[in-house]
């Protein structure tokens, strides 16, 4: 047990030194980690490969900005080991009477943090999972499905900056693509909400059921945040289901509640703790308005499952408001995490990643040879060489591992794009970004 302590610790001590790309290759990672599983066990020997996996893995360092992937709090780490330890089954509060007491009032926390104080939830997989929960309950919110099946005229909402995991939901709940109505975004990457009520009127026109909405708080690529009051009025006018994604963006609320404003009014809301609250995969989260909404979506009365507890408390059941029967104890990291830091050290960190991307945003304009795409209001800053071919370029620095950027789609053209929610980043890592662009430019 102490050797796997000093191997996390020496991992950690070794971060900053670490390439911000790990330069393996397939070839080389099948012929290290492709082999028999042994007749006779292999004891402790089996720790001496953690060095050899650490070395081929991308690391969670200050100079990683790929995609939305928060960078991996130390405390929460540790706990993620004691709930192992602990090996509770969250599913009732008879599995796990402490885990689902701590894991409600993680949730409650969250929900307070996003100023949707009066919502409840559960935690899941990541942003991913809440949104095909969100959806399904939607669903069956609004155009029940869980006994007859799916009719093929409902139709969705979202805009063309929405994140593929909605789509997926969509074709996974059997609603099918085609009825995902994609809703032109404006100039700011933001659902255009006349579009919207348009969409909607031709659909009940032409006899099709809409249903829900999906707006986003913070899109993946740009980190827009839709018009949540215009939208949230639209959905009310015409009695569909609000599902916001706010899998990226949300948690930002911590430190700029004033950019989300019309959260609360959302029927269910995506966040992902693994994303901007630092915290080791995988902590996603989903919140409703509505408990019972989630039962009659998830409820199923299994004889083995019956919970007989009469206690309010007692009788509660994560497994009727969520997909998952047997759950991991993934509230106990954000219990000892949140607690450990403190709310102030949280909503310092997130304001620290927007200040980086507006050093990032400044630095850019200021760079001749670099053109800014998209950026703001959140942490994502799009932007491209103006003289090189930017696929190959970003090719390039990341295999010089110095940094690691990943790219975007804007408005149809490939973005170089470094995305903020690390707590390890300093401002030299921000300045490196620039300079490395340049540098592998120059050196085209
Ligand atoms: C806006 C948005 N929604 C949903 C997701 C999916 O989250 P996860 O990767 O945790 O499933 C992401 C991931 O980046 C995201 O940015």
């Amino acid at each position: 047990m102490e050797k796997a302590f000093a191997l996390a610790k020496s991992f950690w001590q070794t971060l900053p030194e670490r390439r911000a790309y790990h330069g393996t290759t397939g070839e080389e990672t099948t012929r290290l980690f492709s082999r028999a599983w042994t007749e006779a066990g292999l004891g402790a020997e089996v720790l001496n490969d953690f060095g050899t996996i650490a070395d081929h893995s991308r690391p969670p360092g200050g100079r990683f900005f790929g995609y939305v992937l928060g960078s991996n709090e130390q405390v929460a780490a540790l706990a993620e080991f004691l709930a192992s330890v602990l090996h509770q089954n969250v599913t009732a509060w008879r599995s796990g009477p402490a885990a689902v007491a701590i894991e409600r009032t993680v949730v409650e926390w969250l929900a307070e943090a996003v100023g949707c104080a009066e919502f409840s939830g559960s935690l899941c997989g990541g942003g991913s999972a809440a949104n095909l929960m969100g959806l399904a309950m939607a669903r069956e919110a609004k155009a029940p499905a869980n006994e007859d099946g799916v009719r093929g005229d409902c139709v969705v909402y979202a805009s063309d900056q929405v994140h593929m995991s909605i789509d997926k939901a969509v074709a996974m709940l059997g609603i099918g693509r085609r009825n995902l109505r994609i809703v032109p975004s404006d100039d700011n990457f933001r659902m255009q909400a006349d579009a919207l009520a348009a969409a909607i009127a031709a659909d009940r026109a032409a006899g099709k059921r809409p249903f829900a909405i999906v707006a986003s708080a913070g899109t993946v690529s740009t980190g827009a945040i839709d018009p949540l009051l215009a939208i949230a009025a639209i959905a009310k006018a015409n009695d569909l289901w609000l599902h916001i994604d706010g899998a990226y963006g949300a948690l930002a609320a911590l430190a700029r509640p004033d950019l989300f404003e019309g959260l609360v009014l959302a029927d269910s809301l995506s966040l992902d703790a693994h994303k901007w609250l630092y915290q080791p995969l995988d902590c996603g989260c989903l919140l409703f308005r509505d408990a019972s909404a989630a039962r009659t979506a998830f409820s199923h009365s299994g004889d083995y499952v019956k919970v007989t507890n009469t206690d309010p408390a007692e009788a509660f059941a994560f497994f009727d408001e969520s997909i998952e029967l047997s759950r991991r104890f993934r509230a106990l990291k954000l219990w000892m995490s949140l607690q450990y830091h403190g709310r102030g050290a949280f909503r310092d960190a997130i304001a620290l990643d927007l200040q980086h991307a507006r050093l990032l945003e400044e630095l850019v304009r200021s760079e001749p040879e670099l053109e800014l795409m998209a950026a703001g209001p959140l942490s994502a800053v799009c932007f491209r060489h103006r003289g090189v071919d930017n696929e190959a370029l970003l090719k390039r620095v990341i295999e010089r591992g110095r940094v690691y950027i990943s790219n975007a789609t804007i408005r149809g053209a490939f973005a170089l794009r470094a995305c903020f929610v690390n707590n390890r980043t300093r401002e030299e890592d921000v300045r490196a970004i620039v300079a490395e662009v340049l540098a592998t430019a120059r050196r085209a």
